[in-house]
C-alpha cells in the first residue's frame, strides 16, 4: 500500500480578536497503523463550531485550552479503514472528536458508530452535537408549554433553527431572530416561524415589544450581548431563559454585561446556562424524537458544505460574519 500522508491544522498562537488561518500551522505527517486496541480512522466531514473559538483561549472554557502545537479539536464523522479494536470493524461510519486532520488513530474513547441508516451531513445537521442540543436545551432547560411565546436567537443557524422548530411542535407561538432578511424569509415561509426579526434591519426591542406584546416566556439564547438585553425587557412573570451560547461575546476578551439582569426580579424569572456533553447519556431519545419528526416533515434543516481540509480555518469565519446558511461543516473526504 503507498504511504498515506495525514494533513492537520495545528494551533500556532492564541488569537485575541477573530480567529484566521494565521493562528495555526499546516502540518503534513506519515500516517501510522493502529497497534492492539487501536483504529485509524479516515475523516470524511468535520464540523465546525462557534466553540471552537472558546477553545483556544488562554482561558479555560469547558475544557482546558487547547495546547499550543496541538492538532486543532473538532467534532468530525469518518470510516473505520484500519482496525485492530474488537468494538469497531473497518468501514464503520463512526463519530468522535477526530479533530482538524484526514485521520485520526482512536481507542474508541469518545467515539460511537453512526446510527443505521444515518450519514454524516444528516448526522450534523439534525442530530449530533446540534440536534441534542436544541432538544434538551429546549425540552429541558426551558421547558416551553403550549400556547407559551417562544423567542430564539440565532434563529436560522444550525441549532436555533431546530430549536425553533421544536418549540412550534410543542404548540408554542415561535418568534426568530436572525440577521438577514434571506434567513428570516427562510424562517417565516418554509419551517413556518410565527414572527421574523432581522436585527441588522431594526432595533431587537422595538421589534420585540411589536411581536410579543404579552411578553415572552421563553427565550433560547444563542447570541447574548445587546439581543439577551432587549429580551430581559420583555420578559413575562416565570419566564425561563436558556442561555445555549454568546456567540457575539466569543471573539471578545470579556463577556459584557447584561444590563437589564434586574429584570428577572421583577418577572420572577430563571436564567440558566446549560452544555450538551451533560446530556450525551439520553442522546437516544433525543435521536428518536428527532428521527420521527424528520419523518413526519415536522423537523427540517440545511447544511452549508465547504469543500477540503485546507478551506477549514477561513470557512470558520462564516460563523462570525453570519454568512453560513445552516450547519456548518467541511468536507474532508468522500461522500455524503
Ligand atoms: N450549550 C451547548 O452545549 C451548545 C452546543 C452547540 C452550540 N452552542 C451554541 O449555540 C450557538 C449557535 O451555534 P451553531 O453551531 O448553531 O452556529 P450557527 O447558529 O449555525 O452559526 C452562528 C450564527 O451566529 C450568528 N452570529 C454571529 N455573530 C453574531 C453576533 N455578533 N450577534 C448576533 N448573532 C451572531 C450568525 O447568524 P446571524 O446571521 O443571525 O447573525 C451566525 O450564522 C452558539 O452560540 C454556540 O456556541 C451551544
Amino acid at each position: 500500500m503507498p504511504s498515506l500522508t495525514n494533513r492537520q491544522w495545528r494551533l500556532r498562537s492564541r488569537p485575541q480578536g477573530d480567529m484566521t488561518r494565521e493562528h495555526f500551522r499546516w502540518t503534513e505527517q506519515p500516517v501510522a497503523e493502529p497497534g492492539d486496541g487501536e483504529f485509524r480512522v479516515r475523516v470524511r466531514y468535520l464540523s465546525l463550531d462557534p466553540t471552537h473559538r472558546l477553545w483556544v483561549r488562554e482561558a479555560p472554557s469547558y475544557f482546558p485550552p487547547v495546547p499550543l502545537g496541538e492538532v486543532m479539536w473538532g467534532s468530525a464523522v469518518g470510516v473505520v479503514e484500519a482496525s485492530r479494536h474488537l468494538g469497531f470493524a473497518e468501514g464503520t461510519l463512526v463519530a468522535g472528536r477526530f479533530g482538524f486532520q484526514d485521520y485520526a488513530m482512536s481507542n474508541g474513547a469518545g467515539v460511537m458508530p453512526l446510527p443505521e441508516g444515518i450519514g454524516p451531513v444528516d448526522w450534523f445537521g439534525a442530530y449530533a452535537h446540534i440536534g441534542l442540543t436544541a432538544y434538551f436545551g429546549m425540552m429541558d432547560v426551558a421547558g416551553p408549554k403550549p400556547g407559551e411565546t417562544v423567542v430564539v436567537s440565532g434563529a436560522a443557524g444550525a441549532v436555533g433553527s431546530l430549536a425553533g422548530q421544536m418549540a412550534r411542535i410543542l404548540g408554542c407561538r415561535v418568534v426568530g431572530i436572525a440577521g438577514s432578511e434571506e434567513k428570516c424569509r427562510w424562517l417565516r415561509e418554509d419551517l413556518g416561524f410565527d414572527g421574523v426579526i432581522n436585527y441588522r434591519a431594526e432595533p431587537v426591542a422595538d421589534a420585540l415589544h411589536r411581536l410579543c406584546p404579552e411578553g415572552i416566556d421563553v427565550y433560547f439564547d444563542n447570541v447574548g450581548g445587546e439581543t439577551l438585553d432587549a429580551v430581559l425587557l420583555q420578559l413575562r412573570l416565570h419566564a425561563r431563559v436558556a442561555l445555549c451560547g454568546m456567540i457575539s461575546q466569543y471573539n471578545q476578551g470579556t463577556w459584557q454585561g447584561p444590563a437589564n439582569l434586574g429584570e428577572l426580579i421583577f418577572k420572577r424569572a430563571k436564567i440558566e446556562g446549560f452544555l450538551v456533553m451533560d446530556y450525551l447519556h439520553r442522546s437516544s431519545e433525543a435521536i428518536k424524537a428527532i428521527s420521527g419528526w424528520l419523518r413526519e416533515g415536522k423537523l427540517k434543516y440545511r447544511v452549508d458544505v465547504v469543500n477540503g481540509l485546507e478551506n477549514a480555518l477561513d470557512a470558520l469565519g462564516k460563523l462570525f460574519q453570519g454568512t453560513n446558511q445552516g450547519k456548518l461543516l467541511v468536507r474532508v473526504a468522500g461522500e455524503s
